[in-house]
């Protein structure tokens, strides 16, 4: 057992049933509990959209100051559009590349990047695998990160115990779904994501959103979950979206924000109190956070001002008759100056002096690199067996093609007509059956969300990644290969002999398996679907202009598509490898009819131009070496992304700072000068820094 820690506590009971699983995994004391506690503090946080043209640059959070503590459970409450999602993204390292953050974001004291299995988020967009059932999904992730010490019987307790904490035992056997798998309901889709992350109990947990599509009382039980793992000694951290007040009252603080200025922040108790003081106290028979957003929502001042024009509304509420900007602004303003923002303050500074507290290097995982693989290998597997449009489609049509190549090259025979028919038959397989690998690109889409929501969560690496995708996905694209070659070779009646079969399986396996790959980097690459396809489909048509079929390879221009192109081409060696494999040895009918025969190798190199000096099993080599260099590539091109996105965004603040801070309409932007006339230090220009990435 290594020095990371799993606890597992009254999950079943929080929930209201009566079991409860009690696993401590941890070989260590009680001291070590407030060790490993997590406070996360933020100051004069800022994100900004900075608009490189004449418009004004957009502060989406400015100079937000505040604190998360173990054992408390904090809401972010703010209208839409206020800015939430930005702060938990600022917070968790997890901001879009097209903003700057600049502030400090400490995890106990110290500057660290929060993602990769650090902290827990649970993002406002759900990232499943439609195909699996919600017990399968939360079996999954348990065998990925739960350490493998634990027993089935202790691993089911556990996915079981999660299951009733988030209610999902009805909908336990339901399918996520997909486009075509009826899906359980969408607050049972929140309430799976939650359970995904709390499975493991994390030490610091971001939550985007957890209660939105669920009804009042799915509500509360979440959020009392929620509330009981923070009485654990962690630290959650969560946004919410009109809580009722049973909800609201199971928060211990508020961080409200309104346009991306700290409205209040405080303990949640307390902030009736201040808004009182405020000159805006809460009705007594309103809900205090529907009072809270009233206040500070003033996307609606101009439709309210209509309607009050029109005579359409009247209401007895003093609120409506003052301006809800104007109140927004009061309201920051007295939090500003108040005592509740000087005990922040004081609070941050104790904080920072408290000693020995430790900043555990830790992944999300427990378990074993070799477990991951071979579950996550098993789970991808089970996708894509189950995904109907992942390879099964494709394999129908491969195969609705093999018969039509079959029946159209027919007996193709050996007279001297036989010669083009056969290389046309084998560009055809080779070079066009292999384009249609570009179907998979949707899926592999869907996929790679879910990859890097669970890598932003530290589930496993990269290279487990990239090797189970291998692994899981070679029995389809064997099955896709073996049923097109046979359906065509002996259709078209190439050779009898089965190791020329053998070969064409092989070749057209390994070619498939390199155009995969290319798909995967572009993917990996360019995260979007018509852009993706677009840019795969160019790539494909390079490839089979190249492949010595249109243009056979020694009349290939020199420059460029002899050299290199049509070296690191698939199809090139594909192609060389089909025509030996099928025309040595073989003799043809001469042009006229009584002709001396021509012969397979003559044809090949004064016809089709295939150099004989090396064997096919050579070119099938080079098609093997082109697919375990392109799989290295998919993989350097993720670790390079995880690797340089803090170096680019650093750069690029740096760069974006620089730029700004020359603008007097940047400077000048500040409604509160003294905050602003602040230089602005770059975040990820320090080490350690906590630097978002972006996908
Ligand atoms: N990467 C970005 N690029 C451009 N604009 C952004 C970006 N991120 C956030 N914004 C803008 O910042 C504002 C705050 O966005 P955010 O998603 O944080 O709001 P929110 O409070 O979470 O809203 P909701 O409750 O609707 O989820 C929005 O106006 C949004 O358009
Ligand atoms: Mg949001």
């Amino acid at each position: 057992m290594n020095a990371m820690e799993i606890e597992y506590s009254g999950g079943v009971a929080a929930a209201g049933g009566t079991t409860e699983t009690d696993i401590d995994l941890s070989s260590r004391g009680r001291d070590n509990h407030q060790q490993a506690a997590m406070y996360l503090v933020w100051e004069d946080l800022s994100v900004v959209l900075p608009n490189f043209g004449n418009g004004h640059s957009r502060r989406l959070l400015d100079g937000l100051t505040g604190f998360a503590e173990p054992g408390r459970i904090m809401a972010i409450m703010g209208p839409s559009g206020s800015g939430k999602s930005t702060l938990l993204d600022s917070l968790a390292g997890r901001l879009s590349g097209n903003v700057v953050m600049t502030g400090n974001v400490l995890l106990n004291g110290k500057r660290k990047r929060l993602d990769y299995g650090v902290a827990a988020y649970v993002t406002q967009e759900d990232l499943l695998l439609g195909t699996l059932s919600v017990r399968e999904t939360i079996t999954y992730s348990a065998l990925l990160r739960l350490p493998t010490t634990l027993s089935k019987q202790e691993m089911d307790e556990i996915v079981e115990a999660t299951i009733m904490e988030m209610g999902l035992r009805d909908c336990a056997d339901g399918l996520v779904g997909n486009w075509h798998i009826r899906s359980i309901s969408g607050g049972e889709k929140k309430r799976l994501s939650i359970a995904l992350e709390i499975l493991t109990r994390p030490r610091l947990l971001f939550l985007d959103e957890p209660t939105s599509g669920l009804d009042s009382a799915s509500a509360f039980f979440v959020i009392q979950t929620l509330r009981n793992i923070a009485l654990d000694g962690r630290t959650v951290i969560s946004s919410i979206h009109q809580p009722s007040s049973e909800v609201f009252a199971l928060f211990d603080d508020l961080f409200l924000l309104s346009g991306g200025l700290t409205a209040y922040f405080g303990p949640a108790t307390m902030a009736v109190e201040f808004f009182d003081k405020a000159g805006f106290p809460c009705p007594s028979r309103r809900n205090p956070s529907d009072h809270f957003l009233r206040c500070i929502n003033s996307g609606f001042d101009q439709v309210t001002n209509n309607l009050m024009g029109s005579r359409r509304i009247h209401d007895s509420d003093p609120l409506m008759n003052i301006p809800i900007a104007k109140i927004n602004a009061t309201l920051v303003d007295k939090y500003r100056t108040s005592e509740f923002a000087t005990r922040a303050k004081a609070r941050i500074r104790e904080i920072s002096s408290i000693e020995g507290l430790i900043v555990e290097s830790r992944r999300g995982s427990q378990a074993k690199w070799w477990k991951q693989l071979s579950v996550l290998t098993c789970r991808s597997f089970k996708n894509m067996s189950r995904d109907v449009g992942y390879y099964w489609v494709r394999i129908g049509i491969y195969v609705t093609l093999s018969i039509c190549v079959g029946s159209i090259f027919f007996d193709v025979g050996t007279n001297f007509t036989a010669i083009l028919a056969r290389g046309a038959c084998g560009g055809f397989v080779a070079g066009f059956m292999t384009f249609m690998s570009i179907g998979g690109f949707p899926s592999f889409l869907e996929e790679m969300k879910v990859f890097y929501k669970e890598r932003l969560n530290g589930y496993y690496g990269v290279g487990v990644y990239v090797m189970s995708n291998l692994l899981s996905s070679f029995p389809f694209l064997a099955l896709m290969s073996i049923a097109t070659a046979t359906i065509v070779y002996y259709m078209v009646k190439f050779r009898p002999e089965f190791p020329s079969y053998l070969y064409f399986c092989l070749d057209l396996l390994s070619c498939i398996a390199t155009v995969e790959s290319a798909m995967m980097i572009v993917a990996s690459l360019v995260p979007n679907f018509l852009m993706g396809v677009t840019i795969g489909a160019g790539y494909l048509a390079i490839m089979m202009m190249t492949s010595g079929f249109f243009r056979s390879l020694p009349d290939l221009p020199k420059p460029l598509w002899r050299y290199p192109i049509s070296y690191i081409n698939y199809g090139a060696w594909g192609l060389q490898g089909a025509y030996k494999n099928d025309m040595i040895g073989l003799e043809f009918d001469s042009f006229i009819s009584d002709g001396t025969k021509l012969k397979g190798e003559f044809i090949l190199k004064s016809m089709l131009g295939v150099p004989l000096s090396h064997s096919k099993w050579w070119d099938l080599a080079a098609i093997v070496c082109l697919l375990v260099s392109f799989r290295l590539i998919f993989f350097a091109v993720l670790k390079l992304k995880e690797r340089a996105s803090p170096y680019v965004r650093t750069f690029y603040t740096k760069r974006t700072l620089k730029h700004l801070n020359k603008r007097p309409s940047f400077r000048k932007a500040a409604s509160f000068p003294s905050k602003r006339q602040q230089p602005l230090h770059p975040l990820s220009a320090q080490e350690g820094l906590n630097s978002p990435l972006h996908y």
